[in-house]
């Protein structure tokens, strides 16, 4: 392999122009993204992994409606100024840590929501050919070590172009982008093809792509060059598999749990997975769920 495969990645794309339809009303006017989990949005969870990955330059596509997410990141001098009155230094310093490091952080627009693989292709100009990681905030990991520092302790090994992987039932292969495997050294597999949703009778295995990649600038070669696949959209799929063969490609099955918040139930299971891992919050949650679960149904 090259030494040009295993540039470090010090750049993350964070795609957020999806219209989040499965979340209507709820997304109507906010951005998916800006959905909570406990008490911190989907989308802060995404930056505090690349920051703790290594991550210094934050790349967002946004689209219509999503300023929200830019503010979050932003000073709310009205806010921080009561707070500071008020003598609240903890919640204080829980706003401050939502400031991104000035002249690091970039916004683009997607003016149409093309799919994942055009979101991806409009952070070019500012990946400057360089490797980026790519985070789907909507694909939120609880885990020791953050999913994205994982990834790049097995980069900084094998380079070339590396994907979040996790095993799924085989009745479920359909909803996710599905790995050919090839030589497997523990948690790394090698990847010898691609496909998206595949039904289960024709998926090549059961070992599921999810929202976390580290890509070679030659990603954006092969999304100019995309026709729009299934739904109309460009797919990062596609595109990533006509990098395998040219460059290396692995899979992590990385340790953690994942949670698809861009699905309600997915959503719910998080809030309470993440609230569950909290001691402020364990027990009164339990006793909770539990009045809950004897309550009839309304
Ligand atoms: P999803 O596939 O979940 O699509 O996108 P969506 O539009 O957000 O949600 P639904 O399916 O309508 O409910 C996965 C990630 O890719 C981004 C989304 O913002 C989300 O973070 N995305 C998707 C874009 O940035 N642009 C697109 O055109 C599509």
């Amino acid at each position: 392999m090259s030494s040009e495969n295993r540039k470090p990645v010090k750049k993350a794309i964070f795609p957020v122009g999806g219209l989040g339809t499965r979340f209507l009303p709820a997304t109507k006017a906010m951005p998916k993204e800006m959905l909570p989990v406990v008490d911190k949005p989907l989308i802060q969870y995404a930056v505090e992994e690349a920051l703790a990955a290594g991550i210094e330059e934050l790349i967002f596509v946004t689209g219509r409606g999503k300023a929200a997410i830019e503010d979050h990141f932003d000073r709310s001098y009205e806010l921080e100024s009561t707070l500071k009155d008020k003598g609240k230094t903890a919640l204080l310093k829980m706003v401050d840590e939502t400031l991104l490091p000035a002249g690091k952080v970039f916004f683009t627009r997607q003016q149409v929501p093309m799919g994942l693989g055009h979101a991806v292709l409009c952070a070019q100009a500012m990946a400057l050919n360089e490797p980026v990681a790519i985070l789907l905030a909507d694909d939120l990991i609880l885990s020791s070590t953050p999913c994205l520092a994982q990834m790049i302790e097995s980069y900084n090994v094998v380079g070339g172009n590396l994907i979040a992987s996790m095993e799924v039932p085989r009745d479920h292969t359909s909803r996710y982008g599905i790995i050919s495997p090839g030589e497997i050294k523990q948690n790394l597999t090698e990847v010898t093809g691609l496909i998206e949703k595949p039904s289960p009778e024709k998926a090549p295995s059961t070992q599921a792509v999810i929202g976390r990649y580290i890509l070679q600038p030659e990603i954006f070669d092969h999304l100019i060059a995309q026709e729009a696949g299934a739904g109309g959209e460009i797919q990062l799929t596609d595109a990533m598999a006509k990098l395998i063969g040219q460059q290396p490609f692995h899979a992590l099955k990385f340790e953690g749990r994942r949670f698809d918040c861009g699905d309600k139930v997915g959503f719910l299971e998080a809030n309470l997975a993440f609230a569950l891992n909290r001691d402020d919050m364990r027990e009164a949650l339990k006793t909770k769920i539990g009045e809950l679960l004897l309550a009839p149904q309304i």
